[in-house]
């Protein structure tokens, strides 16, 4: 008779392989724009939102700004070169909606065209697809004179940005995401004040929500209408939550916190509208909501890209105003966390997977973002990065349980690529496979890269 030990009980995790995910299943990476970009004003860029706040003292950490920031608008032919020689087959970028448009509508760059022809045109040289987010947080300045995301007159220019970019490069790109993070940019940016345009408060939170959700929908139907075949998303920063304790306040609290998070920019494009039932306090949106609205906050995306780095654990709080919802840091639950203060919780993604796979109009979940920043150290010319290897491998895991039990995913990009601008974080905290020397802009690929690689390539 066998013996068996003790692990033998012990119930498998799925073996972890690029091969157990599936041959259709899509790999990346991704940056954006403004933090790796640079060139703020090369060729007859404008400014955004990002040149200008970066520029006030004290919005970001050590006054960082991404005024050269990679440098990826002239190196990016050897970051390419050195995506391919990792295997990675899809990348995701955004464009600069300030270096097409530097007024945010009308006069049209055609340098900066010329710019993205180049990195799409190049991209397809090197066999790696491209996947354009056409929004991530850098909006011409000259649009925030006007009132930014809280002027309903957005939608249209935002219409003029989107049908320019089909029409430029709807011909070689296949694969578009509409926002990034919808939640972060209005949250941060027009409620707490901690990221461009650094508004605060409901009296412009509430607009720009409202907005936001408006041209998410409107850019998905301009995409589709000038771009039949192409596949369309968007996406979303969502983080599983659960309460701290077992008791109905703070359950109850978990759910506001959940809808605020999870649920607030997907339901009205899946014409379940706003959750204001739990959100009850975010009802003043209605005054901004014409009755043809309803209808046009709609959109059948043919996928959802969800980014997931943590979890929320939340108490109840009698004295936080509107959510009456604290966030409870890891530091205080003592579990693992990153640099940025993120709990490190892989069966997060796992239920997140699951929750987003519940909603019967979601076509299909791309992971568009997941990583992690750790203190890296450059020594002999390596970085070595055992934490953000196993971080990878563990979140990877539970995407594939997830995807074993029959969650509707079917991709996967790290953030990031490289090192880069981490907004009001400024330099210090580095999400890259690659590791940028900001001094010398020089690339070393970290062990987590390798990694990477040594996956893909099976
Ligand atoms: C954003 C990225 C950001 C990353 C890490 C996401 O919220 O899309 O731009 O760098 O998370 O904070």
């Amino acid at each position: 008779m066998v013996q068996h030990n003790k692990e033998d009980q012990i119930p498998q995790e799925p073996a972890l392989s690029r091969a157990a995910f599936g041959d259709s299943f899509s790999w990346g990476v991704s940056t954006a724009a403004y933090q790796v970009e640079g060139a703020h004003e090369a060729e007859g860029k404008g400014a955004s939102i990002w040149d200008i706040f970066s520029g006030l003292k004290g919005k970001v950490k050590q006054n960082h700004n991404g005024n050269l920031a990679c440098d990826f608008f002239n190196r990016y032919p050897d970051d390419l070169q050195l995506m391919q020689s990792l295997s990675i087959p899809n990348f995701r970028f955004s464009l600069s909606w300030a270096r097409l448009l530097p007024d945010g509508y009308g006069r049209v760059n055609s340098a900066g065209l010329a710019y993205y022809d180049r990195l799409i045109d190049h991209c397809l040289e090197l066999g790696i697809n491209p996947w354009v987010t056409l929004y991530h947080w850098d909006l011409p300045h000259a649009l925030e004179k006007k009132g930014g995301w809280t002027n309903r007159d957005i939608v249209g220019w935002f219409q003029e940005y989107v049908a320019l970019c089909a029409k430029h490069y709807g011909d070689r790109v296949k694969h578009w995401m509409v926002l990034n993070e919808p939640m972060v940019f209005t949250g941060a940016g027009y409620f707490l004040g901690v990221h461009a345009p650094g508004r605060r408060g409901f009296g412009s939170f509430i607009p720009a929500v409202h907005h936001a959700s408006m041209c998410q929908a409107e850019g998905g139907r301009t995409l589709r209408s000038m771009l039949p075949d192409a596949e369309i998303g968007t996406t979303f920063s969502c983080s599983h939550v659960e309460p701290l304790r077992p008791q109905e306040k703070d359950i109850k609290a978990a759910k506001r916190v959940d809808a605020l998070l999870n649920r607030l920019f997907i339901e009205p494009s899946l014409g379940l509208g706003y959750p204001l039932d739990d959100l009850k306090f975010m009802r003043r949106i209605e005054k901004y909501i014409k009755p043809e609205d309803e209808q046009d906050l709609q959109f059948d995306f043919d996928f959802i890209g969800i980014q997931n780095y943590t979890r929320e654990v939340v108490k109840y709080s009698f004295w936080t105003p509107f959510m009456q919802a604290n966030l409870v840091p890891p530091r205080k639950r003592k579990v693992p966390q990153t640099l940025m203060k993120w709990e490190v919780y892989p069966e997060g993604i796992y239920h997140i997977l699951h929750k987003y796979s519940q909603y019967k109009g979601i076509k299909k979940i791309i992971i568009t973002e997941n990583g992690a920043a750790f203190p890296d150290q450059l020594a002999d010319g390596q970085v070595h990065d055992p934490e953000r290897v196993t971080f990878l491998q563990q979140y990877l895991q539970q995407v594939l349980r997830a995807k074993q039990e029959g969650a509707n995913v079917h991709g996967y990009f790290v953030w990031s690529f490289v090192d880069n601008f981490e907004w009001a974080e400024g330099y210090d905290p580095r999400f890259g496979l690659v590791h940028v020397d900001f001094e010398t802009l020089q690339r070393t690929v970290k062990s987590s890269g390798y990694w990477y690689r040594d996956f893909l390539e099976g």
